[in-house]
């Protein structure tokens, strides 16, 4: 055990998701209990770093939040503080590096580490503090599933059971009412909501941002099954599904965001196009439902649960051994730990860390599993 870590710090970026709060449980309750570390929780993620706003947290903090969905401590998806958005009385914008700020803050706390919890714009972040000397541990979140060099992010599979209850609940207005219900969920430009939410709810047409579609393939398979007596179908959509030859949708832009562009709206494209291509022929009805942010909230599962304890302790473990600048990863079912810089990129080429981001194999066993029961990706 490092006998120099007295005191750590711990912060959530990025957007939410289902396990946050299991992570930072484990992370006080390993700390306290394994190491006798005292923990600082810095409130809003890297913005609460910046202006100092922060909870000295004890084993009373973290009872009763390990089912809840979301985080104690709060976040934003925003607040770059290498490259922080500043507004003058005259409402003049200019963008500074206030990460030495931060710097100071942890210094004032004598904080000896410091816990990132955080999708790919958090870990940039956390990565750069890295460099400049913070003793950094990364835990990767999204429910993505698409950050490198670990097999599963927490808040995925409790994602996954989002989509598979809403793709259950449509299949009974599909029925009763001989429907095309398409079902669009999230996922940015990875498909593995989509695909295993697809399967898991018995989807007759899955369609992934890695597999373009083709909609006369789509309306063909939809036809047939029409014409072999199943009246309904459902669909699950991506949001960052693509067709043939053609662009994203994307929903609106914000560029204060490191991901700038918000995506969504392919539910009801899909939707119009079938209307023109299969209603005329088998007159039935088509109706897109956008899940949104469902799948980011709820009752922590239980896999996700056990899954973001390890995660937690791990890193906290990690502090111990002074593994620092890492990110927590999770292989074969071990615990183990990548450079952050090699999950995110060293920034040094200009290379975006979406670039490498883990994307469903479109000739991969998932994908082949789902065509052999019949499912279409419109390819
Ligand atoms: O990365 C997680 C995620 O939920 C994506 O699936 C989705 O595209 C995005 O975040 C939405 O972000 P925001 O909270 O900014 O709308």
């Amino acid at each position: 055990m490092n006998k120099k870590i007295k005191k750590i710090a711990i912060l959530t970026g990025g957007g939410d998701c289902s396990g946050l709060n299991a992570v930072i449980r484990a992370v006080v309750k390993t700390a306290i209990l394994k190491y006798g570390y005292e923990v600082t929780g810095f409130i809003g993620g890297y913005h609460g770093l910046y202006t100092n706003n922060y909870w000295e947290m004890d084993m009373k903090s973290v009872s009763g939040i390990f089912h809840q969905g979301g985080t104690i401590l709060k976040m934003s998806n925003r607040d770059n503080l290498f490259n922080y958005r500043m507004v003058d009385e005259d409402g003049n914008v200019r963008y500074e590096d206030v990460s030495d700020v931060a710097i100071e803050n942890l210094k004032k706390h004598d904080i000896d580490a410091l816990v990132i919890i955080g999708g790919d714009g958090t870990l940039t972040s956390a990565r750069d503090f890295a460099r400049k000397g913070v003793n950094v541990i990364g835990i990767p979140k999204t429910i993505d599933n698409d950050v490198p060099s670990t097999e599963i992010t927490f808040g995925y599979r409790t994602a996954l059971d989002h989509i598979m209850e809403s793709l259950d609940a449509l299949h009974t207005t599909a029925y009763s009412h001989n429907r095309i219900m398409i079902l669009e969920v999230m996922g940015r430009h990875a498909g593995w909501l989509a695909l295993e939410g697809g399967i898991a709810g018995s989807a007759d047409v899955i369609l992934i941002p890695e597999i373009a579609y083709d909609i006369e393939k789509v309306s063909n398979h939809l036809i047939a099954r029409f014409n072999r007596g199943s009246h309904f179908s459902i669909l699950c959509v991506s949001e960052g599904a693509v067709p043939k030859g053609g662009e994203v949708t994307v929903k609106a832009v914000d560029k204060q965001k490191p991901d700038s562009e918000r995506l969504g709206g392919i539910g009801d494209v899909v939707a119009e196009q079938l209307r023109q291509h299969v209603k005329p022929v088998t007159g039935q009805d088509i109706r897109n439902t956008t899940l949104g942010y469902i799948q980011r909230g709820g009752v922590t599962n239980t896999f996700d649960r056990v899954l973001s304890t390890k995660y937690g302790a791990h890193a906290v473990d990690m502090i111990a051994g002074g593994k620092f600048g890492r990110m927590v990863t999770i292989n074969d079912d071990k615990m183990c730990s990548v450079p952050i810089k090699e999950v995110v990129g060293t920034g040094e080429t200009g290379e975006t860390s979406r670039g490498g981001a883990r994307r469903v194999d479109p000739n991969g066993d998932l994908v082949n599993t789902a065509k052999d029961i019949g499912i279409s990706f419109g390819d």
